[in-house]
């Protein structure tokens, strides 16, 4: 089954939390929060504070995806702020494979999350520490890119590896999805779609949107 996920970092600011209960009231299982701190990408926003103010006004899955250098330092922080899923970059941990134990350790789900220009076999290794694999449809760092059309490869090839493990490991695909990517997507075998500039924006309301988004797949 497809999902749509919104990535908050392209709701209104002023109004963060009604952004939250306007996702949740469209029947969104889940937002995803972008944490960004300037090093890992050229941009700095949310951090572990966002997640706990965010906590209390809705239960749908808090997916915090860590764009900084040195997650590891950060993963208690966000799980005690409300986190229900931390992603990390495979690009910025030297010790992925135990990065990804710790999130599991601290009680919470784990996701890895790879740029455009890293291979999928950067992560064959820990696919079965991963609880979610994420491919970055942008160069991260910003809402309302352009979708980069050759990382619908990545998703095939880390489908067919998933599928030779028997690994029932769901595929997200983040940045630049909008009504002519999504079904490229989907077809390339990623079932959560990671849309900001597509559900938060002027032209309809999030449910709008991600009715838009789902008729589309
Ligand atoms: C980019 C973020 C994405 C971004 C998606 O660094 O990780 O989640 O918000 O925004 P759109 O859907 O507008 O490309």
């Amino acid at each position: 089954m497809v999902v749509i996920e919104p990535s908050i970092l392209s709701a209104d600011f002023t109004k963060l939390g009604d952004a939250v209960m306007e996702a949740e009231k469209a029947g969104v299982s889940a937002i995803q929060i972008d944490v960004m701190d300037g090093r890992f990408v050229p941009n700095i926003n949310f951090g572990p504070g966002v997640v706990s103010a965010i906590r209390p006004i809705t239960n749908m899955m808090l997916d915090v995806h860590l764009m900084i250098v040195e997650p590891e330092k950060y993963i208690e922080d966000f799980v005690k702020a409300g986190a229900d899923r931390i992603i990390v970059h495979q690009e910025v941990c030297t010790h992925l494979h135990r990065v990804l134990q710790i999130i599991r350790e601290m009680g919470i789900k784990s996701g890895v999350t790879l740029n455009p220009a890293t291979p999928p076999d950067m992560i064959e290794d820990v696919l079965e520490l991963s609880d979610f694999v994420q491919v970055m449809g942008v160069n991260p760092g910003f809402g309302g890119q352009k979708f980069i059309h050759s990382q619908l490869n990545k998703i095939r090839a880390l489908k067919s590896v998933l599928d030779d493990r028997g690994l029932d490991v769901p595929i997200g695909l983040d940045g630049g999805i909008d009504t002519a990517t999504a079904p490229l997507v989907v077809e390339a075998g990623a079932t959560v779609l990671v849309a900001g500039s597509s559900v938060y924006n002027s032209r309809g309301s999030v449910k709008e949107n991600v009715e838009a988004l789902l008729k589309s797949v």
